[in-house]
């Protein structure tokens, strides 16, 4: 039997693809996505933005209940939480929109192929399924939209129970007394204030002497004020060097990132949230000769083709902010383009969002980019708390 035939074979079901997919579907391409994971949706949808979104917001009302809601003539006693009530509250969200996914795909006609791809050779994907056999598929276009990967430190092993990633962190089945975290960015903030929320006595430690790097500089430092008032406690131009496991705790080195006198912690558990990396491992980018920087981001040009031909790549695993709405832009532009229209992402005006308490968002260029570019800009500023709704808000902790 021939193998089957697509015009567009999308490699990954996160937000750059399947939105990649939609687009293309309607665009009158008959789609394909192979997808490795038992779920649609990718990291964003399974074990990213929306599960922690979902811990975000169920740790907040249990902390406002705590100490915010007597300021509004508002009595709540012996106030507690199920964590494992919580999770199931999480894992039902992730459920019914990684469903969401798979009947869009239904609706739109796409092919979803389970199994790990690898691109054979121009035009032909080859994948293997959960029982280890290979199919393979035939495309007149391939598009790699496989995202990314956690970054790791030297000598620090992911066991995603004790030294977890930003997927071990949100499924944690108890409390930590301590975690310590590592990493002053999005995901180290966000997932930081879940479990300091809950209980847990939260230490950042951030090899720069700033949180947020990206952010505006000002900004970063109110928020930094305000997760401190919120419990979490701060160690700024610091690195972790090594981590061991005893039965009862962990033990991690850290110094100053200038070096010198290192130290011990106790903790017990660590997340590594030190950034993120292209996943590209697996998909035969090597043998196919696709140029990579050397970063490992794919390399594209403004119309997401790589250097080889008929092969795109959109997303977290090119250049560019990793942030899932990024991801969809690269794919309606992509397959837009590839249909004959004009697309197009302006990456100056992505707009990034940390969903901490308060929610600190930004877009364009900071204050500090522009400085360094050696661009005239003038300075405009306005405080959120002399706005007349500002004292309508809920408190964040006093
Ligand atoms: P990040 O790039 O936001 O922050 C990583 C932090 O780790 C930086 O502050 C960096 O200076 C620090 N760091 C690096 N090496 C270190 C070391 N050895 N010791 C101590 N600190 C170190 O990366 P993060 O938080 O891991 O997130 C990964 C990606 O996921 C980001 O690109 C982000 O855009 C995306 N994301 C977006 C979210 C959102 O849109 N709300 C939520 C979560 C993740």
């Amino acid at each position: 039997m021939a193998d089957p035939s697509y015009d567009l074979v999308v490699i990954g079901a996160g937000h750059g693809g399947y939105v990649a997919a939609i687009r293309a579907a309607q665009l009158g391409m008959n789609v394909a996505v192979v997808e490795s994971r038992e779920r649609l949706g990718g990291t964003c949808h399974n074990i990213g933005c929306i599960p922690s979104k979902a811990l975000l917001v169920s740790s907040l009302l249990y902390a406002e209940a705590g100490y915010g809601l007597a300021a509004h003539g508002i009595a709540a006693q012996g106030v507690s939480f199920d964590l494992a009530a919580m999770m199931m509250r999480k894992d039902r969200i992730v459920d019914q929109n990684t469903k969401g996914v798979a009947f869009l795909f239904k609706k739109h006609k796409i092919t979803h192929i389970r199994g790990a791809a690898r691109i054979a050779a121009t035009g032909k994907v080859e994948v293997v399924d959960a029982a280890g056999a290979t199919h393979t598929v035939q495309a007149t276009r391939i598009l790699i939209a496989t995202g990314s990967v956690p970054a790791t430190l030297p000598g620090i092993a992911i066991d995603e129970e004790r030294i977890v990633s930003s997927e071990g962190a949100l499924k944690l089945a108890s409390v930590p007394k301590r975690l310590v975290v590592i990493g002053a960015g999005y995901i180290g903030l966000e997932l930081g204030s879940v479990w300091a929320r809950l209980g847990s006595e939260v230490t950042v430690v951030e090899y720069l002497d700033r949180i947020l790097p990206g952010m505006d500089t000002e900004v970063a430092t109110l928020a930094q004020r305000l997760f401190v008032r919120q419990g979490m406690s701060f160690r700024l131009g610091t690195k972790l060097t090594a981590a061991k496991a005893s039965k009862s705790e962990m033990t991690l080195t850290v110094e100053p990132a200038a070096g010198s006198a290192a130290e011990q912690v106790a903790t017990d558990v660590v997340l590594v949230a030190v950034g993120r990396k292209p996943n590209t491992e697996g998909l035969g980018l090597e043998a196919l000769g696709v140029e990579r920087d050397p970063k490992g981001f794919i390399v594209v040009n403004n119309a997401f083709a790589t250097n080889v031909q008929g092969v795109y790549a959109i997303g977290d695993c090119v250049a560019g902010p990793m942030l899932a709405h990024k991801a969809s832009e690269d794919g309606v532009a992509c397959v837009e383009t590839i249909a004959g229209r004009v697309g197009h992402v302006d990456y100056n005006t992505v707009p990034g969002v940390v969903y901490t308490h308060p929610e600190i968002a930004s877009v364009g260029k900071t204050e500090q980019a522009l400085k360094d570019e050696g661009v005239e800009y003038s300075v405009g500023k306005f405080p959120f708390t002399a706005t007349p709704r500002a004292p309508t808000a809920t408190p964040t902790a006093s």
